[in-house]
C-alpha cells in the first residue's frame, strides 16, 4: 500500500472518529428547553386562571403546599369539566431536603354500598348506575385533602390562599372554544341528569364570562371553617339530602367519617433516576414501577423515539405489567397486595423471558384473571415547584367530564362518578375495556382502584421533574413515555410532552395511537411481528404537564398542546 493511500485512510479514520464523539456528544448534551422557563417557581395546569393563582400564591412567599391548595381549588372553579370539590385525588411531594411522602384523598364508597349494588336480580350490571347520576357518586375526598396538606404543609393563612379562589369564582371565567365544545357535547346529559333548569342547561359559547356565586358561598364556608366547612354543618347536609333525594347513598355520616391519607409514596430506581409516585389505592406507581423495570435492561435509547423496537419494548413491559396491576391491586386497607414480590427485580426480569423482538407476545399467554375494571379518563394533573426547592404533583378527578352529571345549583359544583371505577362485576367488560379483579370489588368505605400516576423524578439525588396526567388507564403510559422521552430521547420538557403518544394495556390486546406521528410503515412493521393495531380507535393520549429542572436550575414547564394547558411561574 503507497504512503500517500495510508495516510488518506488515517484521515479518513480520524475524520469518522472526531463525527463520532461530536455525535455522542451532541446526544448527551442537554436539550435546549422550548417550553417556558422561570428563574425561580412555576405551576403548570390545565387552565391559564389556576396556575397564575397558584403562582401569585407563592410569589407572595408561599410554599409549593400553599400552591397546591390554590391551584386544586382554583381548578375546582376554571376547570368544572374534571377540577373539584366534588371529586379526590392523590398528591405525590418532595420537599427541599428530600424527604418525600404522598397523599390519598381519594372518594371512597358510602357506608350502604356493597359488592353487588350495580347488579340486578339476575346479577347483570345495570348500565349506567354506576357512571350517571347520583347512584354514582362516591363520598367526596378533594376539600379534605388541601386541608390535610395546609395542616401539615402550609406557610399562608388558608384564607389568604383561598381569597384569590373565591374571587376567580365570583368575577367568572371566560369559556375557552374547547370548553364551549365539552359544554356542548354533556347538555342534555346535565339537563337529564338534573333537569332543564339547571344552571349549565344554558348555552355557553366561547369569550363569555360564567361566574359561579354558589360555588364562591361554599368556598368561603371551607375558607371560615376548613374541612369541617364541608365535611359537617350546613354544606355536609344540604349535600347529603341533595344526593340523596336523587337516589344516591352519601350520607351525613358518610361526610364526617371522611379522612385524606398519608401514605408512603412507590420508590424506584432507573438507571441514574429515582422515581417516586403513588401507592395504592392507586395503581398509577406500581405500573410504571414494573413498566420501568421490565425495561431497564435493554438500552432504549439505542433505538430511535417511537420505531418499531422500542415500541414493541415498551408494549410488551406495559401489557405484563397491566396483567398484575389489573389482578392484584385495591385499596390496601382492604386487600392484601404482595407488592415486595411483584416489584421484585428477578421476578420482573422473570417475566420479560418470553419477550422477543420478533414477535408479540399474545396477551392471553400472560393473563391473570377474567374480571373487569371500571375506569374513564376525564381527570386533571398539575406540577407545581416552588423556590425553596419544594416539589408537588398532584392528580384530581371527577371520573368521567363532568363526573356523574349530578350538579348541586345550591352548593355550586359537580359529583363524581367515582364508584365506576370500582368492579361493579367481576368478569363483565366495561365501557373501556379494562380488565380487573376481586381485589377491586365494592365494599363500604372502600377505595376504587385508580391509574392517577402523579410522579416526582430525581436525577443524581437532585429534583429532575415533576410529572402527571389525566387519562384513565393511559395515565401510567402517557407519564412514562414522557419520562423516557426526555431521559433516553434526550427531549426538552415541552418536546417530551408534546411528542405523540401509544398505549397497550393487555387487555383488550390492541395497542392504540394518537392520530398523528405513527407513519403506516410502522404500523404495518408492527402488524408483521403479531401485534394488533386498533385503527378504529385513535383518541389523544393523555394530557401532560410537567416541570423539569434544567441543569442551570432554571425551569422549563411542559403544558401539554392537547388541552387549554398552561404554565405560569417567575
Ligand atoms: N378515575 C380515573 C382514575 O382514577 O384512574
Amino acid at each position: 500500500m503507497g504512503k500517500n493511500l495510508q495516510l488518506k485512510r488515517i484521515k479518513k479514520l480520524l475524520l469518522l472518529l472526531i463525527i463520532g464523539t461530536v455525535f455522542l456528544a451532541c446526544r448527551q448534551a442537554a436539550p435546549s428547553p422550548t417550553g417556558l422557563v422561570t428563574e425561580k417557581a412555576m405551576v403548570v395546569s390545565a387552565r391559564v386562571e389556576a396556575s397564575r393563582i397558584g403562582s401569585s400564591i407563592m410569589e407572595r412567599g408561599g410554599n409549593a403546599f400553599d400552591a397546591m391548595v390554590a391551584t386544586e381549588l382554583a381548578l375546582a372553579v376554571a376547570y368544572p369539566f374534571a377540577g373539584n370539590i366534588g371529586g379526590g385525588g392523590f398528591m405525590v411531594y418532595r420537599q427541599a431536603d428530600g424527604n418525600t411522602g404522598g397523599l390519598d384523598y381519594r372518594e371512597k364508597a358510602p357506608l350502604l354500598a356493597h359488592k353487588d349494588m350495580y347488579l340486578d336480580s339476575l346479577g347483570n350490571v345495570i348500565p349506567g348506575k354506576s357512571t350517571l347520576g347520583a347512584t354514582a357518586v362516591g363520598v367526596p375526598g378533594t376539600v379534605a385533602g388541601v386541608m390535610a396538606v395546609h395542616e401539615k404543609f402550609g406557610s399562608l393563612p388558608i384564607q389568604e390562599i383561598m381569597a384569590p379562589v373565591i374571587q376567580l369564582a365570583e368575577k367568572g371565567v371566560v369559556v375557552t372554544k374547547k370548553q364551549e365544545e365539552r359544554l356542548d357535547h354533556y347538555r342534555e346529559l346535565f339537563i337529564q341528569v338534573n333537569s332543564d333548569s339547571t344552571f349549565f342547561a344554558k348555552i355557553f359559547k366561547e369569550g363569555d364570562t360564567i361566574k359561579y356565586p354558589a360555588l364562591a358561598k361554599t368556598l368561603q364556608k371551607i375558607s371560615e371553617q376548613g374541612k369541617d366547612g364541608f365535611y359537617k354543618g350546613e354544606v355536609a347536609q344540604k349535600l347529603a339530602q341533595f344526593i340523596q333525594s336523587k337516589g344516591g347513598f352519601v350520607s351525613v355520616e358518610d361526610l364526617a367519617r371522611y379522612e385524606a391519607k398519608w401514605r408512603s409514596p412507590i420508590v424506584f430506581n432507573y438507571k441514574d433516576l429515582t422515581l417516586i409516585s403513588m401507592s395504592p389505592p392507586s395503581s398509577g406507581g406500581f405500573t410504571i414501577n414494573q413498566i420501568f423495570k421490565m425495561i431497564e435492561p435493554y438500552k432504549m435509547s439505542d433505538y430511535e423515539h417511537n420505531s418499531t423496537k422500542a415500541i414493541q419494548l415498551f408494549t410488551e413491559a406495559a401489557r405484563r405489567a397491566y396483567a398484575d396491576r389489573n389482578y392484584f391491586l385495591g385499596d390496601p386497607d382492604f386487600v392484601e397486595i404482595p407488592l415486595d414480590q411483584l416489584l421484585n427485580e428477578e421476578y420482573l426480569t422473570e417475566r420479560m423471558q418470553n419477550f422477543s423482538f420478533d414477535k408479540a407476545t399474545p396477551s392471553d399467554a400472560i393473563s391473570h384473571g377474567e374480571v373487569l375494571i371500571t375506569e374513564s379518563d376525564e381527570t386533571t394533573h398539575y406540577s407545581i415547584v416552588d423556590s425553596f426547592g419544594n416539589a408537588v404533583s398532584a392528580t384530581t378527578t371527577i371520573n368521567g367530564g363532568y363526573g356523574s352529571k349530578l350538579y348541586s345549583d345550591e352548593l355550586g359544583f359537580f359529583l363524581n362518578n367515582e364508584m365506576d371505577d370500582f368492579s361493579a362485576k367481576p368478569g363483565v367488560p366495561n365501557m373501556f375495556g379494562l380488565i380487573g379483579a376481586e381485589a377491586n370489588s365494592i365494599a363500604a368505605e372502600k377505595r376504587m382502584l385508580s391509574s392517577m400516576t402523579p410522579t416526582i423524578v430525581e436525577k443524581d439525588g437532585k429534583l429532575w421533574m415533576v410529572v402527571g396526567s389525566p387519562g384513565g388507564s393511559t395515565i401510567i403510559t402517557a407519564v412514562a413515555q414522557t419520562i423516557l422521552n426526555c431521559y433516553e430521547f434526550n427531549m426538552s420538557m415541552q418536546e417530551a410532552v408534546n411528542a405523540p403518544r401509544f398505549h397497550h394495556q393487555w387487555l383488550p390486546d390492541a395497542i392504540i395511537f394518537e392520530p398523528d406521528g405513527f407513519p403506516a410503515s410502522l404500523v404495518n412493521d408492527l402488524k408483521k411481528k403479531g401485534y394488533n393495531i386498533n385503527e378504529e380507535n385513535t383518541p389523544v393520549i393523555g394530557k401532560v404537564d410537567a416541570i423539569k429542572v434544567l441543569p442551570n436550575g432554571r425551569l422549563e414547564g411542559g403544558a401539554d398542546k392537547r388541552g387549554d394547558d398552561t404554565a405560569f411561574g417567575f
